[in-house]
């Protein structure tokens, strides 16, 4: 029997609601065809965006998403998509695919996509190809209200009135594809491109977000903190972000497959999933130096499963499938996310749809919701928030010494309600533990649960799209201030107690 520690009485830290956030750019069938279908499209659309996916975004309850980039942040010219579509300049996009892209989707309808979802909006500015004054202009466009030429040029273009932009980036992977910099000469770019981020007036201002590190690259944490750090001023930036892709076998040029893998590989991928804690204690410990109050929230802007392509697609695509191996990489990534919650503000699973670890594929008219959408369904009532105190009993498992695992992962909060969530996670491919959860000394009144649970490798298809989708689990036994119930393999689980 697996103990459950939960106590209801110490709260931890407050959950953003932005941890459940996610990743869309211009990169294969992510934007078009998967968001954006165009307005003359056969598929059913609001104003060029797919009403099924939309609907499907709203239900998992997404808070916020970042756009363009990505790679292509730091190549996008934001005047080419906008004005009228015809007169919209063609380009190459060079990163992805070598396809034509057509700037039919830009400013006006990523913010369009936003309002019909009903999220936050987090703009990812260039700072590797673009200006100073380029990035300045973008954001005068979308955030001046009066007389402004960038004011008037969005008013001409349709839209009189400015938007919210929640966040913005400063570039992308400067270290990488965003210009290949050193960490000294990135945060001295960071320090006067944020210059000219201004706040004209908006209710709400524009929350600026530095460029951070590469999985482990803690020298690129330490350089930008140092050169961008200003003891007088305060904070230069409300975040800093961090990437890190869970690859299988560790290995870029052959990541393996996302549907053909075996036990091994299952625990390779979660035990190198792990390895976000050590990445966020890490990051996290330079950061409170700097900034012992955690003013600076670390943004866990891109985060996910990366394999090799399906075979047959364009390897520029980065399509993949999405199985139960995915569903226990998102719970455990989300009950780290929620157990760093001091540090952690914000997390974009990459990316939205088609592309990664994506919550949505879409086939022509056809969408499925993948395994990590129904977990992200589940988490979705941690959102805002209160971390609970909690542990678990864990063993460790798996079928290498070197990537040995718990057995289990748990996370939990109180909403605003009062109602508590635990968010549960079994990492074995065969074996179903037995759990009590002891709730201190308070006498639990109710519980609910879903469960989200199949054979490793099971995944939903464009024929079969519900072979993998949460059900209800109704084997959960109250006594007094205890449940116990049983977890079984492969499983991830959402439970709800009133106490
Ligand atoms: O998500 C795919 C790519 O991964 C992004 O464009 C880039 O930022 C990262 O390397």
């Amino acid at each position: 029997m697996y103990k459950l520690y939960v106590n209801p009485n110490v709260k931890k830290g407050h959950i953003n609601k932005e941890l459940y956030g996610n990743f869309s750019e211009h990169l294969g069938r992510c934007i078009y065809e998967g968001l954006y279908v165009g307005e003359n499209s056969d598929i059913p659309n609001v104003n060029g965006m797919r009403t099924d996916v939309v609907e499907a975004l709203k239900e998992m309850k997404l808070p916020v998403l970042r756009w363009p980039g990505g790679c292509f942040a730091d190549e996008y010219h934001w005047k080419d998509g906008i004005g009228p579509k015809e007169s919209r300049k063609k380009m190459i996009n060079t990163h992805w695919g070598g396809v034509v892209e057509d700037n039919s989707f830009g400013t006006h309808e990523f913010m369009e996509l936003c309002r019909q979802i009903g999220c936050e909006t987090y703009i990812n500015g260039n700072v590797g190809s673009g200006t100073v004054q380029e990035m300045s202009e973008w954001v005068e466009y979308m955030t001046f209200k009066g007389v402004s030429p960038m004011a008037d040029l969005r008013a001409k273009n349709g839209h009189e009135e400015p938007w919210t932009v929640d966040y913005f980036g400063v570039g992308n992977e400067n270290w990488g594809c965003g210009g290949n910099m050193r960490p000294e000469y990135y945060g001295d770019l960071y320090r006067r491109y944020q210059t000219y981020i201004r706040n004209y007036g908006a209710v709400k201002p524009v929350k600026k977000i530095a460029c951070g590190a590469n999985a482990g690259d803690f020298h690129w944490t330490e350089k930008v903190l140092e050169t961008c750090f200003d003891h007088s001023s305060g904070c230069l930036m409300d975040g800093l972000s961090l990437h890190y892709y869970t690859i299988p076998n560790g290995r870029w040029e052959v990541k393996g497959s996302s549907t053909d893998f075996d036990e091994k590989s299952w625990y390779q991928t979660l035990s190198r999933t792990l390895y976000m804690e050590t990445l966020i204690k890490g990051h996290g410990a330079i950061m409170d130096q700097y900034d012992p109050d955690k003013k600076i929230g670390m943004m866990i802007d891109e985060w996910g499963t990366w394999y090799d392509v399906e075979p047959g697609t364009n390897p520029g695509f980065l399509y993949q499938q999405n199985t139960m191996r995915d569903a226990l990489v998102a719970a455990i990534n989300l009950n780290l996310f929620n157990k760093h919650c001091d540090r952690v503000k914000m997390a974009n699973i990459a990316q939205l749809v088609n592309v990664l670890q994506s919550v949505i594929l879409t086939e022509g008219e056809k969408m499925v919701k993948t395994p990590t959408y129904h977990v992200f369904n589940m988490y979705k009532f941690h959102q805002d928030g209160e971390l609970l105190e909690s542990s678990i009993d864990t063993t460790r498992i798996g079928v290498e010494d070197e990537f040995k695992v718990p057995n289990l992962t748990e996370s939990v909060s109180v909403d605003a309600a009062g109602k508590i969530h635990v968010t549960l996670g079994n990492l074995s491919a065969t074996e179903s533990y037995d759990i009590e959860g002891i709730f201190a000394e308070t006498p639990v009144k109710t519980v609910k649960a879903d469960i989200l649970t199949e054979k490793m490798q099971a995944h939903n298809t464009f024929d079969a799209p519900d072979t993998v989708k949460s059900v209800s689990f109704d084997g959960i036994k109250v006594n007094g201030n205890k449940i116990s119930l049983s977890m079984p393999a492969c499983s991830v689980m959402h439970i709800e107690v009133t106490v």
